[in-house]
Formats: structure tokens, C-alpha cells, sequence
């Protein structure tokens, strides 16, 4: 027997098989009930949400022999000939291999002259059709515009932007939607019904998440998930194993490390995950996965969590780490793991990335250094946290917490200032190479923010015959910066130019680590306003 994969097997064969695009399929089947029939479609919507499978099931509607048809009845000859795909008024074309203006010409413009030889209709698919060069999608305009009434054309995209407007005004347009994890756990479940085999309800959630709102992906990832089980039976440690996930408990236990300062928990978590071999992005990637789950938990809302053992330990973890850390912990793991793709150790990294995200936040009592740096609402915007706006108080920013933590050695005035109005002084203060190294932490920071954060904790020590020491409080901002190729480029540069020298700079890390006790520096991750508060806490001004 051919190998039929899962999503051909499966495809949708009559209007009502097709989940979730109610919308489309109601608009469709009215017109063709009341005999308005366009003569150009456009679906649009993300892959694997039924566009094609759309657009043969309109091809079928319109020419059924019983036709035109909402039912079309899927036994006639025109019908069959659809569902396997040779018919030959229905043709398809995709745009991705066959781009070009000699493709349209060949196998549209020519062919569309022809009355259809089968049906009633000629009806051309034409898939990703965003792909069409310039010229292409001006010969097919042409023929669009002015149609014959035998044509329909079916365009389909996951680009509805790059279609020109031209193209698209001349069509009516179809929304596909994105799948909900409940649709397509109901899809999945019922395959794996049809297919006589068994899934923990876990296992198909797990997958239908991974599938990110698309039919066809889940059902290949379900199709593979067959192939490696064992006993025809899928079980969700097996997903996890196929996906390169870290279980639930895993992951929960790593949170509330986290939230614990548990610093000791995370390193032996971490190390018995690499242990299974998992990769430190894939464990970003199941940390952000189970803590969106918890912030649905947090907020009393539907899940769709497969069974009740798991919902109460979701439950129980939300409780645990309390929605301020679920949403602090989402906006900073984001963010992480939008920068681990540059970074050349990244198991090393991710471990001290989690132990810097357990440790308080400075100079703010341990309560409010969980707390939410915005509120819920805006946290789709906080997903990234940024800087202070160190454009606008280019020094005060990154010097702020100076003298909390590492007491500045340079030559200060001889009346020594107390902490509280030291603040603002470095700026005056520092000597020239001091402002020299402020302002290149300034302009980095105009090269990227994230540099600039954690350029905050350093300061300028002194110079080595001749070469410009930096000293890094942190080990893990030392990481970030100068054992990554583009951060330490940019860095070294811009300290050559500035302090006019071709000598290598040298960068040490203080006497601070990471797991101390102290209160690290400040967190910039603040913003203008939180900043400002920040200042006022810890230094009552
Ligand atoms: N709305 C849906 N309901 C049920 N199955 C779907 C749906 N959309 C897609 N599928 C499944 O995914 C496969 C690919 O769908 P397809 O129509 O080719 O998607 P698209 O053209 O939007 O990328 C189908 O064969 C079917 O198995
Ligand atoms: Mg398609
Ligand atoms: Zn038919």
C-alpha cells in the first residue's frame, strides 16, 4: 500500500469536515446556493488552515455534475476526479516554483482561452500566490480583470501584504483562521481514533501546541509520533522526546527555583536536563510554553489542559509562583530567548541567565522585586524589556548604581559625598577617562539596548601599561558581552576609537559575583517612571 501521509489522508472532503472556518464556508455556500458566483477568489490566512483544501471543495461545489452545488456530492466522476487530482479543468499551479511571467502565460493565460473540456468551469488554484514576480501578476491581471464567464481563479497566500493591490481589489477575499488547541486536539484525537490507535490526551495537547494553530503541522507531527511508538500507543514523554521538550514537573520545578532564589535547584535542574540531551533553547522554548499555561492558570482562565492531575499541578504552580513572577519571569524568558540564538555557549549562559533572574532585584526589597514592572495589560509590550532611556540622562543612568555596589575608586573630591547625593555627581566627577568610557557605554547603548544594560554594572579600573581595563561587576554581563563575537566587536572598537589607542583593551570581572548575597546592581530593565521610583528607594531622594 502507497504511503499516504497523515494530512493527505485526511483532508477535508466536504464543507462540513472543515474545522473551524464556519465563516468562510458559510459565505462560500450561500452564493453558490443563490447563483452569485465570483469569478475571483482570494484565501487568505495562515499555512495548513485549509486553503487548498478550500479551494477544491469550491472546485467540486462549482462543478459537480449535480452542480453547482453547496454539497457537491463527492461520487460523480468530476468529483472523484478532484479529490485525487487530475481533473483536468482544475488546474493548479504554485506560485513558488512557478513564478515567472512565462509560467502564467503557459499555464494560464494560454489555457483560459479554451472552453473547459469536463466541467462547467476552468477553475485555476494558484498557491502562495504572493510569490508571482511583477510581471507575472500583471499578465494575470489581464486575464483577470476581464474574465471569460467559464473562468474562476482561486488565489491563495499566507502573504496577503505582498499581493498587489491590483490583484487583490479585483477578488473577494477570504479570511482563513488560525486553529484554536482546542480544534486541533479535537482533530488530532479523532485521527488517531480513525487510525485504531492510542494517545495519552497530554501527548496530542503537547503536539497540537507545537503545531501553532496549523492543521497540516500537527498532523505530521502526530504522523511522526506514530512512527517512533513503540506499542501503537503515543504517550507524552514521547512527544516530549520528538520535540526535544522538557517535561511539565521539570519545568515547574525550575520556576519556582527561580522564584525561590533556589540557586543550587536551578544548577542541578539544568544539569539533568542537558543530561537528557536537551537543547538550552528548547528548554527556553518549554519554560515559555508552560508559563503561558500559567498565566491562563493565573488569571482563571480556559486551558484545555488534557486531564485533572495536570490541571491541579498547573494550578498549584501558579499559585506557587504568584501572577507577578509568571508574567516577570514570561517577559524576561522572551526576551532570553530571543538572544540565545547568538550566543556561542548557550548552556553556560542559560545557567547563569536563570540564576540572575532568581536573585533580587537590587535595591528594592525582596517583595517588590518581584512585583510586575508594568501593569498586566502592557505586558505584551514589556514582553522585551527595555533600558532606562539612557539618551536622556546619558550618564546618571548607567552610574546609578555605582555607589551601592561597587563604591567608585576614582579620584572623588576630597569631601567625600555622602551615598544619597552621589548620584548625580559622577558625571562632574569622573575623571577623563571615566567620561571617556560613560560616554562609550552611551553610545552603545544607542547601538543597542541590551548592550547598554549590561555595559551598566561596569566601570573604567585604571589602564594596564597602556591597555584600557573595564572591569565587568558581573560575570554573566562579562559573558554576554565580551565572549560574544558582535557585542565585543562592537565594544573594543568603539574603546579604540575612543580612547585613541590600538592596544586590546582588557576586560576582568570584579569582585563581584553572581551568587552573592549583596544586592547586585540595578536592574535596568527599568523604565523612565520606574526608574525614577527606584531612585527614590534607594536613595530617598
Ligand atoms: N480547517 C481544517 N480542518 C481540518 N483539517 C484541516 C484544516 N485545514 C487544514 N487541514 C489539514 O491540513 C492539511 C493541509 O491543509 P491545506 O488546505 O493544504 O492548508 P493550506 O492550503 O491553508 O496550507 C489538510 O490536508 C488537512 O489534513
Ligand atoms: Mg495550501
Ligand atoms: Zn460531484
Amino acid at each position: 500500500m502507497a504511503h499516504l501521509s497523515l494530512y493527505r489522508k485526511y483532508r477535508s472532503q466536504t464543507f462540513g469536515d472543515l474545522i473551524g472556518q464556519d465563516h468562510v464556508v458559510r459565505t462560500i455556500q450561500n452564493g453558490i446556493a443563490s447563483g452569485r458566483i465570483a469569478h475571483a477568489f482570494l484565501f487568505t490566512g495562515p499555512r495548513g488552515t485549509g486553503k487548498t483544501s478550500t479551494a477544491r471543495l469550491l472546485s467540486k461545489a462549482l462543478c459537480c455534475e449535480n452542480g453547482p452545488t453547496p454539497e457537491p456530492d463527492n461520487t460523480c466522476e468530476i468529483c472523484r476526479s478532484i479529490t485525487i487530482g487530475n481533473c483536468v479543468d482544475v488546474i493548479e499551479m504554485d506560485a513558488a516554483s512557478e513564478s515567472g511571467v512565462d509560467d502564467i502565460r503557459e499555464r494560464i493565460v494560454e489555457v483560459a482561452e479554451y472552453q473547459p473540456m469536463m466541467c462547467r468551469y476552468k477553475v485555476f488554484i494558484i498557491d502562495e500566490v504572493h510569490d508571482l514576480s511583477g510581471k507575472a501578476f500583471d499578465a494575470l491581471l489581464k486575464t483577470i480583470e476581464e474574465p471569460p464567464a467559464h473562468l474562476i481563479f482561486i488565489l491563495a497566500t499566507t502573504e496577503f501584504n505582498k499581493v498587489p493591490p491590483t490583484i487583490r481589489s479585483r477578488c473577494q477575499k477570504y479570511e482563513f483562521h488560525r486553529a484554536s488547541l482546542q480544534d486541533l486536539v479535537g482533530r488530532l484525537t479523532y485521527v488517531v481514533q480513525e487510525e485504531r490507535l492510542e494517545a495519552e490526551p497530554a501527548a496530542l495537547t503537547a503536539i497540537a501546541r507545537m503545531a501553532d494553530g496549523g492543521y497540516r503541522d500537527a498532523l505530521t507531527l502526530l504522523e511522526q509520533a506514530m512512527l517512533t511508538s513503540e506499542d501503537g500507543r503515543i504517550t507524552l514523554q514521547q512527544v516530549y522526546d520528538q520535540l526535544g521538550l522538557v517535561s511539565e514537573d521539570t519545568i515547574d520545578s525550575l520556576l519556582v527555583a527561580i522564584k525561590d532564589g533556589d540557586v543550587p535547584s536551578i544548577m542541578n535542574t539544568l544539569a539533568e536536563v542537558a543530561r537528557l540531551g536537551r537543547d538550552p533553547r528548547a528548554i527556553l522554548e518549554s519554560m515559555l510554553f508552560r508559563l503561558a499555561d500559567l498565566t491562563r492558570a493565573s488569571y482563571q482562565l480556559e486551558i484545555g489542559a488534557a486531564d485533572a492531575s495536570r490541571e491541579a499541578a498547573l494550578h498549584e504552580t501558579a499559585a506557587r509562583l504568584g501572577r507577578e513572577t509568571v508574567l516577570r519571569l514570561r517577559g524576561d524568558l522572551a526576551e532570553a530567548h530571543r538572544v540565545i540564538r547568538d550566543i556561542s555557549l548557550p548552556r553556560l549562559w542559560l545557567e547563569s541567565e536563570l540564576v540572575r533572574l532568581s536573585q533580587p532585584r537590587v535595591g528594592v526589597p525582596a517583595a517588590a522585586a518581584v512585583a510586575p514592572r508594568v501593569a498586566p495589560a502592557q505586558q505584551a509590550a514589556a514582553a522585551r524589556p527595555t533600558p532606562p532611556p539612557v539618551a536622556e540622562k546619558p550618564i546618571a543612568a548607567p552610574t546609578a548604581s555605582v555607589p551601592i555596589a561597587t563604591p567608585v575608586e576614582a579620584p572623588v573630591p576630597a569631601e567625600v559625598t555622602p551615598v544619597t547625593e552621589q548620584e548625580a555627581a559622577p558625571v562632574a566627577a569622573a575623571s577623563g577617562d571615566e567620561a571617556t568610557w560613560l560616554s562609550i557605554i552611551e553610545q552603545l547603548t544607542g547601538l543597542s539596548k541590551t548592550l547598554g544594560a549590561r555595559l551598566a554594572g561596569t566601570r573604567f579600573a585604571g589602564r594596564n601599561e597602556g591597555r584600557v581595563k573595564i572591569e565587568f561587576e558581573r560575570m554573566l554581563d562579562y559573558e554576554w558581552v565580551v565572549e560574544r563575537p558582535k557585542p565585543r566587536a562592537a565594544l573594543v572598537q568603539a574603546i579604540k576609537e575612543r580612547f585613541a589607542t590600538d592596544q586590546e583593551p582588557e576586560f576582568v570581572v570584579g569582585r563581584k559575583e553572581i551568587v552573592s548575597d549583596e544586592p547586585a546592581v540595578v536592574e535596568l530593565p527599568a523604565e523612565g517612571a520606574r526608574l525614577e521610583q527606584l531612585a527614590k528607594e534607594v536613595f530617598g531622594v
